[in-house]
């Protein structure tokens, strides 16, 4: 399989191919949605969620996605590698953009970052591009913003937000953006956004006209505890299948059953 690179995903939008990205923290998951053939792992900081449990993402800190994004990147041989920019690595200065941008390119092995972007930022998207780093932009709902938004809640149903939003989207593409993700704003809106630009778009709950779908790995494949959002389809059960599996083997040894002949050495 060929690497996919960032020219190939804006040919993939061209193609109308949808294009499939899933978030990984370490090494051994990301190797196995590598294989599986996606074609963008991002290092999300979702990572604060899901792997810290924490509940919301403000606290991780840039040196936690280094870390992660070095050992994804040990996993990932074919998939395009974006890792994420936290709560303020890139909110203060553009200068401090500018040197974390780096340091997911320099230090762990990305090939893009991603940053939760509003009118603000348009100018540091512009700056990391123009140093030759490809950003994604995130736009609708953006985690970073919780606490302004007062809980995590669909942006861009109200006719001046959706304006607000779609205008956002054309100006994240002209500051330089390769792709945007859209997070949780009506699937009209999603769509006229999608029309309208001429790099990808990636919906997380922005419906099925996007040109590409992200999910979280942990929400994926079922492991994530509940309540799950509505726009999480899960594709598997493992924390059952996990449950059912540490269960066996704790009553395997509480009844002396395991091990057994076969997992000893003479
Ligand atoms: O942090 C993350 O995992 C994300 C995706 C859900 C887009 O931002």
């Amino acid at each position: 399989m060929k690497k996919i690179t960032v020219p190939r995903l804006g040919e993939m939008k061209k193609q109308r191919e949808k294009i499939v990205m899933v978030t990984a923290y370490d090494a051994a998951t990301a190797n196995i949605i590598d294989e599986a053939g996606v074609d963008i792992v991002l290092v999300g900081d979702s990572l604060g969620n899901v792997v810290q449990g924490l509940p919301n993402t403000l606290s991780v800190t840039m040196d936690e996605m280094i870390y992660h994004t070095k050992m994804v990147s040990r996993g990932v041989k074919h998939a395009h590698l974006c890792g994420d920019m936290p709560f303020m690595s890139y909110q203060a200065s553009k200068d401090d953009a500018l040197r974390n941008a780096g340091r997911f390119i320099k230090e762990a092995g990305a090939e893009s970052v991603k940053l939760e972007t509003n009118e603000i930022y348009l100018d540091t998207v512009y700056s990391i591009s123009k140093a030759g780093i490809p950003v994604m932009g995130h736009i609708g709902l953006c985690p970073q913003s919780v606490h302004i938004m007062g809980g995590y809640k669909i942006q861009g149903r109200e006719d001046k937000e959706a304006k607000r939003i779609f205008e956002l989207a054309k100006s994240v593409e002209d500051a330089g953006a390769f792709s945007l993700v859209l997070e949780s704003i009506p699937k009209e809106l999603a769509e006229r956004i999608t029309e309208s630009i001429n790099i990808p778009t990636i919906g997380i709950g922005a419906g099925p006209s996007c040109d590409g779908q992200v999910l979280v790995i942990n929400d994926l494949v079922g492991l994530s505890p509940e309540p799950i959002p509505r726009f999480v389809k899960r594709y598997a059960n493992l924390r059952k299948v996990m449950t059912k599996a540490v269960r066996d083997f704790a009553d395997e040894v509480k009844e002396g059953q395991f091990p057994s002949v076969e997992h000893s050495f003479n």
